[in-house]
Parts: C-alpha cells; sequence; structure tokens
C-alpha cells in the first residue's frame, strides 16, 4: 500500500466476532485500510503502541436515555456521549422519551440539532411509535430516525402504552418500511392493577415494584409482540429481557422465523432479588431485576443466539430522585454506558465466554441487525474505524463519584471489575484517549440513519391492514380501472 495512513495501532489483539489475532491496525481519513502484519502497514504519520491491549469493534448500544431535551439535571447530549467514550461505547441509539417525546418529524429534527452539536460518538434516534403517532410514521422516516420505539407498559415519562389494536395498526404500518421496532414488552394492564393493589395494602418496600411485574407481564408482551409481528411481517426487537420465562416465546418465534431480536442488559445478568435490601430505589428499573435463578438461562440464551446482543437501557436519574422513601415515588432506572463493557469484560476474565464472543453480543450483532454492518460492527478494511483499545487486564472498582454520565448514582458502585477501555476512536479520531475526553470531539458523532440498509422488507397481510379495509370499495374499482 502506498498512500500514508493517519494512524497504526501496533501490537494489539484484533478482535472480531468469531475470533482474536495478533495484527496492526491502520486507519486513513476515518475508516479501517489494512489489518494484518507490521510490515503490511503503509506509512503513517502517528502510532499507537497497544501491546498487551486488546483492540475491539467500538459497542453499540441500541438502548440509552440520554435526556436531551428535557431532563438537562439528568444527562444531555454532551455529558451521555462522554460517558458512551469512557466506555467504549462509539455508536449509542438514543430512546424517544424525551420533552417532548420525539413523536414528530420537528420534534426529531430538534433532536437531531442537538445531537449533531454535542455529541462525541455516532449515534441513531427512535421515533415514538404511539396510538396517536401512527400517521407520523413516513415523516419521522424522512426525518432520519434509526427505528421505532413502543412502550407496551407504562415507564418513565408516562408514555400511554398503546391498545393491541393500536399496536397491530402500528406494525402493519412500519411494516412496508422495512424498519426495526424495539419494544418495551411488559404488559401495562397487569402491572398497573398489581400496583394499586399493593398501594392499598400499604407496600412502599422496594420488593414490591418487583412484585408489582413478575415475569409474567414479558412473557405475555413477548408473545403478543411476536405474534403481532408474525401477522404483519414488522421487524421488531425485544428490549431488556430480564426473565427465563419470556425466552420461551422468543425461541419458539425465531423457530417460525419471525424477524425478532432481542438484548439483555448487565443488570439482568449480574444483580438479583438480592440485592434490594442493599440498593433500595437505586435498583428501581424497568423491567425489574429479578430472582437470581434469571441468571444462568439469560447467559444461556446469549451463548445459544436466543438473545443476540448486549445493551444497557443507561437511564440516568439523579440520587434524590433515586433514594425517595417510597419505591412507587423513586425515578425508575440507572447509568450503565460507561460500564457495561468492564462489566462484561469481567464475565469474559472469569472465563464465561470468550473475548469475541463479548463483540459479537455487543458490536456486531447490533451492526447487523440494524443495518449497519459492515460499517460498524467489525475491525476490517472499508470499516468505520471505531474502536475500543482495552486492558483486559487491569482491575479496579467502579466509582459513581468518577462517571461520566451526570447522574452519579447507581448499582454498580463499588462493583469490583477487571477490564477497562483505554482508548476510544469514533471513524477515527479520538473521542477518549488515555482516559481523558478529547473534548475537541464534541459534535464529531453524526446520525448512522443515513447509513442503515435493512433489508427488504416483508409485510404480510396487506390485504387486511387498517388502510387497506378502509378503502371504499368503488374507490378501489376506481383504482383498478384507471
Ligand atoms: C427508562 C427511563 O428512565 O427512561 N427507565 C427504566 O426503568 N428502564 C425507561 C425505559 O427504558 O423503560
Ligand atoms: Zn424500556
Amino acid at each position: 500500500m502506498s498512500a500514508t495512513a493517519d494512524l497504526v495501532i501496533r501490537g494489539g489483539i484484533v478482535v472480531s466476532a468469531d475470533g482474536a489475532y495478533r495484527a496492526d491496525v491502520a486507519i486513513k481519513d476515518g475508516v479501517i485500510a489494512a489489518v494484518g502484519a507490521p510490515e503490511a502497514m503503509p506509512a503513517v504519520r502517528e502510532t499507537l503502541d497497544a501491546t498487551g491491549m486488546h483492540v475491539l469493534p467500538g459497542a453499540i448500544d441500541v438502548h440509552v436515555h440520554f435526556r436531551d431535551p428535557g431532563y438537562p439535571h439528568k444527562e444531555d447530549w454532551a455529558s451521555g456521549t462522554a460517558a458512551a467514550a469512557f466506555g467504549g461505547v462509539t455508536t449509542v441509539f438514543d430512546m424517544p422519551n424525551t420533552i417532548p417525546a420525539a413523536g414528530n418529524a420537528e420534534i426529531l429534527a430538534v433532536k437531531h440539532r442537538i445531537a449533531a452539536e454535542k455529541a462525541h460518538v455516532d449515534f441513531g434516534l427512535y421515533g415514538l411509535l404511539g396510538e396517536d403517532t401512527i400517521a407520523n410514521v413516513p415523516a419521522l422516516i424522512d426525518a432520519g430516525v434509526i427505528g421505532f420505539k413502543l412502550y407496551m407498559g407504562n415507564t418513565f415519562g408516562k408514555i400511554p402504552s398503546p391498545s393491541t389494536g393500536g399496536m397491530l395498526e402500528a406494525f402493519e404500518v412500519v411494516a412496508p418500511t422495512g424498519k426495526r421496532i424495539g419494544l418495551h414488552a411488559e404488559t401495562n394492564s397487569i402491572m398497573e392493577r398489581r400496583q394499586t393493589r399493593l398501594t392499598a395494602a400499604g407496600r412502599t418496600d422496594p420488593l414490591a415494584h418487583l412484585a408489582s411485574r413478575p415475569a409474567v407481564v414479558a412473557v405475555e408482551a413477548v408473545s403478543r409482540a411476536c405474534i403481532l409481528s408474525e401477522w404483519t411481517g414488522a421487524r421488531i426487537h425485544i428490549l431488556h429481557i430480564s426473565s427465563a420465562d419470556e425466552l420461551r416465546p422468543l425461541r419458539e418465534a425465531k423457530a417460525r422465523g419471525v424477524d425478532v431480536t432481542g438484548e439483555t442488559c448487565p443488570q439482568y445478568l449480574m444483580l438479583s432479588s438480592d440485592d434490594y435490601a442493599r440498593f433500595g430505589g437505586i435498583i428501581r428499573v424497568n423491567p425489574p431485576v429479578r430472582e437470581k435463578s434469571n441468571q444462568e438461562p439469560l447467559w444461556a440464551a446469549l451463548i445459544d443466539g436466543t438473545v443476540d446482543m448486549i445493551a444497557t437501557d443507561h437511564a440516568p436519574h439523579t440520587p434524590e430522585e433515586k433514594t425517595r422513601n417510597d419505591i412507587w415515588s423513586v425515578d425508575c432506572g440507572f447509568p450503565g454506558v460507561e460500564t457495561q463493557m468492564p462489566a462484561m469484560l469481567t464475565a469474559v476474565n472469569e472465563g464465561r465466554m470468550a473475548v469475541c464472543d463479548y463483540v459479537r453480543w455487543s458490536s456486531f450483532n447490533p451492526a447487523k441487525h440494524w443495518g449497519l454492518y459492515p460499517r460498524k460492527g467489525a475491525i476490517q478494511p472499508g470499516s468505520d474505524a471505531d474502536i475500543a483499545v482495552v486492558d483486559l487486564a487491569r482491575s479496579w472498582t467502579i466509582d459513581d463519584a468518577r462517571i461520566q454520565s451526570r447522574s452519579k448514582i447507581s448499582p454498580w458502585h463499588g462493583r469490583a471489575v477487571k477490564g477497562l477501555p483505554i482508548h476510544t476512536l469514533v471513524r477515527g479520531r479520538f473521542a477518549m484517549r488515555d482516559r481523558t475526553l478529547i473534548a475537541e470531539t464534541r459534535g464529531w458523532g453524526r446520525s448512522v440513519h443515513t447509513i442503515q440498509e435493512m433489508p427488504k422488507a416483508e409485510p404480510r397481510n396487506t390485504d387486511k391492514t387498517m388502510s387497506a379495509i378502509v378503502r371504499k370499495p368503488d374507490a378501489n374499482r376506481k383504482e383498478h380501472a384507471a
């Protein structure tokens, strides 16, 4: 190769979804130019010594809440993406429960402007799919969504969950677009009824939160979502899988050929109902952290591919909002975008899985299922140079006071981990170098919807959709005659 590269990462172990090997990585104009032996590298302006380090494709976290616009005291695009950069995360998909919620093209345009101005890492924006935003789907797509989010259960932001009828119609409208719909799959009516009774019975303790949403809320919601996906052909993604029980309807749907993917989060793999006494409201999250017996089945589901990816549901709130006495008044969620990789690499160090498995769950599969592969999700010539250089041997203790997120409170505090991202590159630029934020990369992040290529849409039962059946028969005839 003759052209001069901008940077060569030397001496590290490059990790892909199916292997790890010694190689140097050359980067030019934000793209990976070469991967191989030192003597195969082009002339270069700058080198980064990665001896003893692992060179991973940056994580793609398809589930974060960066709260901007609306809740700057909890997080904004600058603090949230700084946290991502410190966590080795190079692309984030932001949820629509901001103020205002991202349910129409105008608000989406506002979010695009804010993110483009402040983001240190690349991003996608979800559009809100609710009963009253179905008509906005085409305009939201034109405005640049990565996909849609539908809340089957109420959560932070009090976004009303659609009826099953509304959900079917929403799926019918999204199916022909080929976009994927992320689902908060918890059935609202079950939870509401139980919470009302728990409150009436005077229960305000942290475990009452878990009691209000047993796994059946997820089993019912996942099953129903898969049925509607199968009927309409809409692609779906089950967010934050929390229980062993919901794996069965997910597996069955996949076996039937439903285009459904799933994510779980470190909190469901590593925390359990045993931790409620210790953390109180800090651990309150939707879906809830469940009984320990769910952990092994979730790990197994990652290994066998039933669960496709790791995301975080990074849901920042302030200490005051997380430590109220009455569990029902505690805001749901906690930060995670910055600690996911260290927590998961700890599991690699413990021998639970290989580092390439981690890359498959954190980067390759998210890129593949959201239409970003091979631009994202791999370290190979032609891919974006989105890279986390990690020290797998570094032992340290998570300290909420030292994280980038504005939300300095989480059940990760005090956890001993082994594995730390040292440098994070986004399209060839250091967003984080030697554990220091590179301030000039504020505004470097770009929306990835422009590079998204989903497979061809395969809508089903199109003669039975709401829009098909409400067409007047004579209008139909005219159309056919024309
Ligand atoms: C999320 C939030 O705070 O926005 N909270 C949570 O408990 N997970 C909302 C969500 O992802 O459901
Ligand atoms: Zn959710």
